[in-house]
């Protein structure tokens, strides 16, 4: 038998050691991963998101398309549901503006005022823009509408990506 013998503060020590090491892990490893996680998650912000609507539903007018994916936040998750309008240009490219106005973030609707059609119209403080989501000059937004990148899946169906400048006004 050994005659080796941990001494009570030996025990002591190893323990509260053991038991301290193990907490600081836990309450560090979150720490870390959050401060971190924007660096692991910078593709997914470049992720296309398949809406319900098929290309060939695409016409010449601004449509309304409502998509919802899932957003991860540190470790909260949550659904969240965006809206673009969306069209076909003359050459048949797909549009998809955002609906925030430049002004103050309201959103705008397609046609949304009867007095001003083929525009975009944002109701808070009476904001147009053209079809292009150029903003038209004399009301309160100074910015075209931003736009999402779009593309279409292999079985035809519309998909969105991230939010963009504005790249078809002039
Ligand atoms: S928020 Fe759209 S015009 Fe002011």
């Amino acid at each position: 038998m050994s005659n080796q013998r941990v001494s009570r503060r030996q025990f002591l020590n190893y323990t509260l050691t053991g038991v301290g090491g193990f907490m600081a892990a836990g309450m560090l490893m979150p720490m870390v991963r959050f401060a971190i996680d924007p660096v692991l998650k910078a593709e997914a912000g470049g992720d296309f998101i398949t809406t319900g609507t098929a290309e060939d539903e695409i016409t010449d007018v601004p449509t309304r398309v409502d998509f919802t994916f899932e957003q991860v936040d540190a470790w909260y998750t949550s659904e969240v549901t965006q809206t673009a309008w969306v069209y076909k240009d003359g050459s048949g490219k797909i549009v998809a503006l955002s609906p925030t106005c430049k002004h103050l973030g309201c959103t705008v609707n397609w046609e949304g005022n009867p007095d001003e059609p083929e525009h975009f119209f944002c109701p808070c403080h009476n904001g147009l823009y053209e079809k292009s989501g150029k903003n038209v000059p004399g009301t309160p937004p100074t910015a075209p509408l931003d736009m999402f990148e779009a593309r279409v899946s292999d079985d035809g169906i519309l998909q969105l990506g991230p939010v963009v400048p504005n790249t078809i006004v002039k």
